[in-house]
């Protein structure tokens, strides 16, 4: 899939750059030889308004005051096609061929011989229009101007070769950057689908064991239809932990899916942090108690916030929840808040079994669980901390872990205050 996106972002990104470059090269030499010929085609007319103005006569036409170039001649033509030199008044042979073929109109190119000539006629109404030529009389009838173009030409040549090597090498480089490019930015995405595609892999794989379990159970109570519920109560609380679990696991997922698609807002309002640490110790209090566990809890009560009250107390349970989870008994769990250069900055600190090193970066993924088979048995589907990024970050904060392994896992998580 991601190949073909290649070749097609590949392709396309050549085609406009070869676009952009034939434009480019095909504008430039439209304007280099508009440049070079506009001159040929000034001097051509200024030697045919020389010649009307002086009425056709020779001396007129010389001692007139325009810079005359060497490179252009002049011919006259009778009506009958009839072609005389006029100037230069011989050794203009295949020139003179060029003119008899020249017509009205805008200039034209016309290759003869070892030259390439230009040509520009005028019609001509001046009052002396009978010339004596060596041809004989004449009745002139229009005026033709013939330039020799050779340098023009042989430039412009040289400008094509030069524009379409450039072109050339440039598309072989527009191919190759055309390739990196997208190949770059597909990289983010084919990351992002990898991880949804192991996202979906790793959900229908957490909802597939507590399913079986639910399925079994059924049908070995469907075995013994005439078991009263009394006899069957083990099989049939099971089905009900399962289920239990699974709606749990769908509602968590529902979350990150959502947060995923970018949905959920936060309810933004006051929060007083203090309290809610408060009110989350004395909620996990029994529970730590019951463990055997010493739970601490440091907060000032000024540490105020603009945050989305019930994502924050969700943070607090999944954090505490992991806390009492991974902390045997005669342990210690501290949680802390207090306030540092515009950040607030919440602490849950434990003396558990902590995490090693190779994992620490990983424990905010989704599904992944330190130690799967003992996770499981406490319930865990590895979502948690997944779950307590996503809260974090939505409030453009940050969360990281330091732990030793063996010794204890402090979870820091830092919020801006506004
Ligand atoms: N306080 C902690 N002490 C030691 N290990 C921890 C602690 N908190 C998290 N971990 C490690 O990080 C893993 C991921 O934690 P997370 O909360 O995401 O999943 P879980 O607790 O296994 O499952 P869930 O939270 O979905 O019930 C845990 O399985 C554990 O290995
Ligand atoms: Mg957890």
């Amino acid at each position: 899939m991601f190949r073909k996106t290649l070749r097609n972002l590949t392709i396309l990104n050549s085609l406009v750059f070869f676009l952009i470059l034939v434009w480019l090269g095909g504008s430039l030499y439209g304007f280099i030889a508009y440049q070079l010929f506009d001159e040929v085609d000034d001097a051509m007319t200024d030697r045919l308004e020389a010649f009307r103005i002086a009425g056709g006569r020779p001396k007129m036409v010389f001692s007139h005051p325009v810079a005359f170039d060497p490179r252009i001649f002049l011919f006259v033509r009778d009506a009958g096609g009839r072609v005389a030199n006029f100037y230069p008044v011989d050794n203009a042979e295949a020139a003179k061929e060029v003119a008899a073929g020249a017509r009205a109109g805008k200039p034209q190119m016309r290759r003869t011989g070892d030259h390439v000539y230009r040509t520009r006629s005028l019609p001509y109404a001046g009052e002396e229009r009978t010339l004596i030529r060596p041809e004989g009389a004449f009745a002139v009838q229009d005026i033709v101007a013939v330039a020799i173009v050779d340098t023009e030409t042989a430039l412009l040549r040289r400008m094509m070769i030069i524009i379409l090597s450039v072109t050339a090498a440039g598309m072989l480089a527009v191919v190759v950057a055309g390739y990196f490019l997208a190949w770059r930015a597909l990289v983010p995405i084919r990351t992002a689908w990898e991880r949804q595609q192991q996202f979906v892999a790793d959900a229908s794989h957490e909802l597939r064991t507590p399913l079986t379990v639910i399925k079994t159970n059924a049908e070995l109570l469907l075995r013994y239809p005439g078991r009263t519920i009394e006899e069957e109560s083990v099989r049939i609380s099971n089905v009900v932990r399962e289920a239990n679990r699974m709606s749990r696991l769908v509602a968590t997922l529902l979350t990150l899916a959502r947060a995923d698609a970018g949905q959920p807002e936060l309810s933004r309002e006051e929060v007083a942090l203090g309290e809610l640490v408060a009110a989350a110790a004395e909620q996990f209090g029994p529970l730590a108690e019951r463990k055997g566990v010493a739970l601490q809890a440091e907060a000032g009560d000024d540490v105020t916030l603009s945050a989305d009250r019930e994502r924050l107390q969700q943070l607090l349970v999944i954090l505490l929840d992991n806390a009492l989870k991974f902390t045997p008994a005669g342990g210690c769990i501290v949680v802390t808040c207090r306030r540092q250069a515009g950040q607030v900055l919440l602490t849950v600190a434990d003396t558990g079994c902590g995490i090693p090193p190779a994992d620490v970066p990983r424990i905010f993924d989704r599904f992944f669980r330190g130690d799967r088979a003992r996770s499981r048995g406490e319930g865990g589907s590895g979502l948690g901390l997944a779950i307590a990024r996503w809260i974090v970050e939505s409030h453009r904060g940050k969360i990281r872990a330091e732990s030793t392994a063996g010794a204890g896992t402090k979870i820091i998580v830092s919020l801006p205050v506004k």
